[in-house]
């Protein structure tokens, strides 16, 4: 069976772009392979805490030598870690604010991304402890980001590239759902791109003759 780790990150909930097309990502998956057993973490009902100082020490003590208030600090992070170790597939859907990820989403990055325990410091740089898998990142804008219509920088392309490369995760792909703002048909269009988009990137398999033997 797949594992599949649906993260959302925007504070609109049910109303949310990014959450809706990370809906109809799911449901393409589904209809691809119907076992697929799908984790949901709403970083927008649910943050993770801002690292702290007792975070910050802990991190730095090997693992057999904390104390129990450092592993207590490190919980959190535990099982976040954990829950994107188990994940066969990874979809994360994020709105863009003030031209990066959401604080929410920060604050997942620093509960997960942890030096000598999802990466390690090497002479030629970090490197990634949790293995490749399939990342979809959808990305929701009020504005133009992505190429001449841009007018405004993308800060979140790049860095959730370079965070998860970190990580050690490296197939990922984005959908930008970009100049929502204004746009009174905003739920048609998210729908109508992300269905197109889903068709180039996951067609559904033809389905298959029945045999008239
Ligand atoms: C605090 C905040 C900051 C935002 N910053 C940007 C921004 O830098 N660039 C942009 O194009 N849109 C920005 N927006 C607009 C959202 O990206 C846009 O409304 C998006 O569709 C929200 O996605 P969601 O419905 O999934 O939350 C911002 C919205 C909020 C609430």
């Amino acid at each position: 069976m797949t594992s599949v780790l649906a993260i959302a990150c925007s504070p609109a909930g049910a109303r949310s772009a990014s959450g809706t097309a990370g809906d109809l990502l799911l449901e393409r998956l589904r209809a691809r392979d119907p076992d697929i057993a799908v984790v949901r973490r709403d970083l927008g009902v649910t943050p993770p805490a801002f690292v702290d100082a007792g975070f910050a020490a802990a991190m730095l003590v090997t693992e057999g030598e904390r104390t129990a208030g450092q592993t207590a600090a490190l919980a959190e992070s535990e099982c976040l870690i954990a829950e994107l170790e188990a994940t066969d597939l990874l979809v994360l859907s994020t709105p863009m604010h003030n031209f990066t990820v959401p604080a929410v989403l920060k604050a997942w990055i620093d509960q997960v991304l942890r030096v000598e325990r999802t990466f390690r410091r090497t002479p030629a740089g970090k490197v990634g402890g949790l293995r490749d898998r399939p990342t979809y990142v959808v990305v929701a804008s009020g504005g133009r980001v992505i190429g001449d219509l841009a007018r405004q920088p993308d800060f979140l392309t790049p860095y959730l590239t370079a965070v998860l490369a970190t990580l050690g995760i490296r197939t990922v792909r984005f959908l930008h759902l970009e100049g929502l703002g204004a746009d009174p048909a905003k739920a048609a269009r998210v729908a109508a791109e992300t269905r197109a988009w889903l068709d180039a990137q996951l067609p559904l398999p033809r389905p298959t003759a029945l045999s008239d033997g």
